[in-house]
């Protein structure tokens, strides 16, 4: 059986100015004492990765980013390319997340140059999949995990280059989460797939869960068969409450 390493990424989504590094730092200061056994990312603004990469020594805290726009350059007013991203020293970006699919109508076709951006800069792309309350509601959810993971995840996968991130919409920000019966589900689900269209390497591949982790779910949630981490928004803000949660690996 092949050993995953734990990651546990924090999503600041738009949150965060100059002064954040204080918090940045704070957080690699607890990551520094967990780094044997966790890897973190951090994904701020954009405005903020190349100030936290130059700060308080980082190493055990890679930065990345939160989107990126599939071309390296051009006129696309306002996007940010992979290229960009490794240029400031980020070593991931999200791509996919709920909030880029719903309010930027980002498809998975979309999702899935992206990826394949992430990887021309040599980014690590954590993909995001999961589905509406009214999927769920229906009986669809594996149906729609599945869709979205087929047409997101471009051939050329592999466990250096990808981390899957399952984050049902109905459950971010909003205090709700599946129960672990439900996420055991999904994760294996999303496992089986993997392994049957990457078998070589499937096994290696960390598939996170998001959506309302937190200090007090977090060793419930983190304990699940087949999840490998956390990508966490919210409480990615607070030092304390972020190192809460990898200290469920310690
Ligand atoms: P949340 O967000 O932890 O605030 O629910 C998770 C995410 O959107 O990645």
């Amino acid at each position: 059986m092949t050993t995953r390493r734990p990651l546990i990424a924090g999503n600041w989504k738009m949150n965060g100015l100059r002064a954040s590094v204080e918090a940045f730092c704070q957080i690699v200061a607890g990551a520094n004492e967990l780094r044997e056994k966790v890897d973190f990312i951090v994904c701020p603004p954009a405005t903020l990765i190349f100030q936290f990469i130059g700060s308080c020594d980082s190493g055990s805290v890679e930065v990345g980013g939160q989107d990126c726009h599939a071309e390296p350059s051009g006129a696309f007013t306002g996007d940010i390319s992979a290229e960009m991203l490794a240029d400031l020293g980020a070593r991931a970006v999200i791509v996919g997340h709920s909030e880029r699919r719903a309010f930027h109508h980002e498809s998975d076709a979309d999702v899935r140059r992206k990826t394949q951006a992430a990887w021309r800069a040599g980014l690590l792309a954590i993909v995001c999949i999961g589905e509406t309350r009214d999927e769920r509601a229906a009986g669809r959810t594996l149906s729609v995990v599945g869709a979205q993971l087929e047409g997101s995840i471009p051939d050329e996968a592999t466990p250096r280059n990808l981390v899957i991130a399952y984050e049902p919409v109905w459950a971010i920000g909003t205090g709700l989460t599946p129960t672990p019966a439900d996420i055991a589900e999904v994760h294996g689900f999303i496992r089986e797939r993997l392994n049957a269209r990457f078998p070589v390497s499937a096994q290696g591949i960390r598939i996170l869960y998001g959506g309302s982790v937190k200090p007090s779910n977090a060793k419930e949630l983190l304990a699940v068969d087949n999840v490998d981490g956390a990508l966490v928004g919210g409480a990615s803000l607070k030092a304390e409450e972020f190192l809460a949660i990898a200290g469920v690996y310690a």
